[in-house]
């Protein structure tokens, strides 16, 4: 471990990440409009324990001490979301100034702290009142973002200067309109696809907005690429499996973002479910919009395989377009206690493939670990295996840095736990503790090790 901050340039930035929806609570106040997260998770069965993010870790009222926890923690940065329906509660219209203040606020005491803000607009907390409109399915969603984004980088262009539009669109799409396991809950394969499209839109048609608010501004995108792998002696249809499952995962945003174009076949692919209406002339060269960097989150890789014949699909990975006749394999272990494999040689091969496919600077925009935490008798929480992960994933960082990738910093998901969608507040992510009952924050063993890389990588 001592030697793993060395192996990082000067200037590597050091930060963690969190996510509005997940950690602020207080949504009903200071005129927040109501999101598509608040609407799933007070569906019953949509999130474990019937969660909802109401209170989450009450971020909303201890944002001071958040940020104070971050300081003594050593970060170079802050990566957090803006909730839209603070901003407009609607989802359109004049700027609601409470909504607004709050990250005015949280910017300044950032900042305070010497801490650089880094900004998401979008990570999941759609105005409902927009999803009653169609949301992700509505072409004019692209406009309504645009204004969104003009409306927060109006407001604090003069401070940040790094911004991402959205966050892990194909989490948006395929696990909220195909899968529905994510808001807004529907379970239609060309609804997916339809809503990547119009993420795509949408984000193409803010990046330049974003610039004339904030000339100075590095503009990203944050996706969730993953490694896919096959079996070790693939056949034809095997390999044929990878290639659906790549597309659907990477192609399907590495392509029209930084290729100005859908992958090859893969149109032809995902013609049983929709006849690609939805893509406009013009469109491709709005998406593909030219940006400063690129943000890749990255836990795990993915195994498929073909299905065999006369069988059922196994896993979900067949409810995605093109993908009806992929099989999941079940991960490698060790895994955590989301069941995702634990592998940083594949983590560091997503980060080579993202580098190279975008031609741009990485950012790490998450990457962590959840376990069974428990507080032991010290008061302590000791995690030994969020440690090993975060060292680890570091570590194939490095070498993708030394292998050529010009990777310029890595935030740990989470800050702290906090709520983490479907699963709601079982699975717990952070580097420091939330006990929900008492909101008292606990720096874990994961905590002080990322401190003290930090610190090292400072000293050199
Ligand atoms: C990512 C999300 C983030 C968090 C982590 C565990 O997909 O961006 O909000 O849920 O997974």
């Amino acid at each position: 471990m001592d030697s793993v901050a060395h192996r990082f340039p000067a200037g590597f930035l050091w930060g963690t990440a969190t996510a509005s929806y997940q950690i602020e609570g207080a949504v009903k106040e200071d005129g927040r409009g109501q999101s598509i997260w608040d609407t799933f998770s007070a569906t019953p069965g949509k999130t474990a324990g019937g969660d909802t993010g109401e209170v989450a870790c009450d971020h909303y009222h201890r944002m001071s001490e958040d940020v104070a926890l971050m300081k003594e923690l050593g970060l170079d940065a802050y990566r957090f979301s803006v909730a839209w329906p603070r901003v407009q509660p609607d989802g359109t219209g004049a700027p609601n100034p409470l909504g607004l203040g709050f990250y005015d606020r949280l910017v300044d005491e950032l900042l305070g702290a010497g801490i650089r803000p880094v900004v998401t607009l979008y990570h999941w907390d759609l105005p409902q009142a927009l999803e009653d409109l169609g949301g992700w399915q509505n072409r004019d969603v692209a406009g309504w973002f645009a204004d969104y984004a003009a409306a927060v980088s109006g407001a604090l262009g003069d401070r940040v200067t790094s911004w991402t539009t959205l966050n892990e669109p194909w989490c948006s799409s395929m696990l909220g309109y195909a899968l529905g396991v994510h808001a807004p809950g529907h379970a239609d394969p060309a609804e997916g696809l339809v809503a990547a499209h119009h993420l795509m839109l949408a984000h193409g048609t803010a990046v330049p907005v974003i610039r004339e608010h904030c000339p100075d501004a590095e503009v990203s995108i944050t996706l969730n690429p993953s490694q896919v792998h096959g079996p070790e002696d693939p056949t034809e249809a095997d390999l044929d499996a990878v290639r659906r499952t790549d597309n659907i995962l990477n192609g399907l945003f590495f392509g029209p973002l930084f290729h100005g174009a859908y992958p090859e076949g893969f149109l032809d692919d995902v013609a049983p479910v929709t006849d690609a209406s939805y893509i406009h002339d013009g469109d491709l060269e709005v998406m593909s919009a030219p940006l400063d960097n690129l943000g890749v989150n990255n836990y795990f890789p993915t195994r498929v395989r073909a299905t065999p014949e006369g069988s059922e699909p196994r896993g979900q990975a067949h409810l995605m377009p093109g993908c009806e006749r992929v099989d999941e394999v079940p991960p490698h272990p060790p895994v955590t206690a989301m069941g995702w494999e634990v592998s940083p040689p594949s983590h560091r091969m997503i980060i080579e493939r993202s580098a190279r496919e975008s031609g741009l600077p990485v950012l790490i925009t998450e990457n962590g670990s959840a376990w069974d935490d428990v507080v032991s008798e010290d008061g302590q929480v000791h995690d030994p295996e969020r440690v090993d992960y975060l060292v680890g994933h570091l570590g194939a960082v490095a070498d993708a840095i030394e292998a050529g990738a010009d990777v310029r910093g890595y935030f740990a998901w989470s800050l702290m736990d906090n709520f983490e969608w479907a699963y709601g507040y079982d699975k717990r992510f952070g580097i420091v503790h939330v006990d929900y009952d008492t909101q008292v924050r606990t720096v874990k063993d994961s905590g002080r090790t990322y401190a003290r890389v930090i610190a090292e990588h400072r000293g050199r």
